[in-house]
């Protein structure tokens, strides 16, 4: 029986668990750092995702069989390239293709030179010369920090005023971190994930869901790291998703076997299918939050066996999906995706009807009970033949748990329901 370590501690992570945890290959799962819900189906590991010589070195002296990588951080900080060079098998793109989420502008730049449609943009180190071109140009207009911001590095101001603001902040006072900022075209169109598994040159594609970024209810409110999911998506048709497919995730990752960095893991494209076809909102180097929790409930193959073949880069399995759909609500820490309180108990988990999944985004054990401990703090899948059955049961859900301190967007699905 196979060992495996997930790196991460969010709902994603609760979800490549839970889903290894259903393959009959896998014995032992680790979990690091993990969090409380997780501990039901993993044992813990209390090393934090960035620690990659400590979980180099816990992988060694256990024994693991696989290491699957969760969170941008962990990339971005060069963990497959430290486990591979120790002789570790691992999922998830080396630091150089991770660059693909962790700057905007190199992401940008591959676009540009490899033709894979996006929005028109420029990329400015300069406050002054940023401010000019913004002025030049029409509102809203979307403005990107060129680095990791948690999903939090993208503001579209509607005024000039508002645009200065959001310059200054970016490039005079560094409030997001020392970068560029890519300043690009507003387009407008339902947005939809697309992950792909992607071993090199190869790109095997998941089923369809859709995020909701904004923090309330009409897609109001700030961007967080997304409030919640639901796959398939019933708007995006096959000619759609053939075009996504060979017009851009393939191309993507023909472009950076190009560039000399393959990907191998999952491409996250995030797209827009805009009165122009389909483009690039943003790639993602890993799977996405909470996406991963309406995906990988629908995966009927075994995902021990995806991860292997990508890993080696051996024979990918058939993958197959499950017809069952799956809707998602992410509850979250009043304040989120501002500045939030922790520590209130949560209650009403344990008498859910079975066939309701909750991952468990950001909660810790106090005194035995479940209190909350991160911005998004649960996310409640429900499923049904048809997305309005898999709406109404998770709700039906949701609206069970109690907790004086979240809140929660009642219309996700509004588009398709
Ligand atoms: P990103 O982190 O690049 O995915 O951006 C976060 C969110 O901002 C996206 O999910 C979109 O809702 C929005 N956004 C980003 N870029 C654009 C764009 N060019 N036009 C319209 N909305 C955008
Ligand atoms: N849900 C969007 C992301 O994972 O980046």
């Amino acid at each position: 029986m196979k060992k495996v370590l997930v790196v991460g501690g969010g709902g994603r992570c609760h979800a490549i668990v839970d889903a290894l945890s259903r393959s009959p290959q896998v014995g032992k799962i680790y979990c690091a750092p993990g969090n409380a819900g997780i501990s039901a189906q993993a044992e813990c590991v209390p090393l934090k995702e960035t620690q990659v010589d400590e979980l180099k070195a816990f992988a060694l002296e256990n024994g693991v069989d696989l290491t699957v990588v969760g969170p941008e951080v962990a990339l971005a900080a060069g963990i497959a390239d430290v486990f591979a060079a120790a002789g570790l098998r691992v999922f998830g793109p080396s630091k150089a293709a991770a660059t693909i989420e962790s700057s905007k502008d190199f992401a940008k730049q591959l676009m540009a030179k490899y033709d894979i449609p996006t929005a028109a943009f420029e990329t400015f180190e300069d406050y002054d010369q940023a401010l000019d071109y913004v002025r030049k140009g029409s509102f809203p207009v979307v403005l990107k920090y060129d680095g990791l911001a948690a999903g939090k590095g993208v503001v579209i101001p509607e005024t000039f005023e508002e645009a200065e603001e959001t310059l200054r902040d970016m490039l005079l006072d560094d409030k997001f971190g020392k970068g560029k900022v890519v300043v690009e075209e507003f387009l407008t169109g339902p947005e939809f994930s697309f992950m792909c598994f992607v071993d090199g040159k190869d790109v095997y594609p998941m089923t369809l869901s859709q995020d909701h970024k904004r923090a309330y209810e009409g897609d109001k409110g700030p961007n967080t790291g997304g409030m919640g999911a639901y796959s398939p998506v019933p708007l995006i048709d096959d000619e759609d998703l053939e075009f996504a497919m060979e017009k851009v995730m393939k191309p993507t990752a023909a472009a950076m076997v190009a560039e000399g960095c393959p990907f191998k893991g999952v491409l996250y494209g995030g797209l827009m299918k805009t009165p122009a076809g389909v483009k690039v909102i943003e790639f993602n180097c890993r799977f996405g939050d909470p996406e991963t929790e309406v995906v990988l409930p629908r995966l009927e193959s075994d995902i021990y066996d995806i991860f292997s073949a990508v890993a080696d880069g051996t024979q990918m399995p058939q993958i197959k999906w499950r017809k069952e759909v799956t809707m998602g609500f992410v509850m979250a820490s009043k304040g989120y995706p501002g500045s939030y309180e922790k520590g209130f108990e949560i209650k009403g988990l344990d008498s859910l009807p079975s066939d309701i999944r909750v991952f468990h985004m950001g909660t810790a054990l106090k005194d035995g009970q479940y209190v909350t401990s991160g911005g998004r703090v649960l996310m409640v899948v429900g499923s049904g033949e048809t997305l309005q059955d898999a709406h109404d049961n998770a709700l039906k859900a949701v609206e069970s748990i109690e907790c004086d301190n979240l809140f929660y967007r009642r219309d996700i699905g509004w588009r398709v329901l």
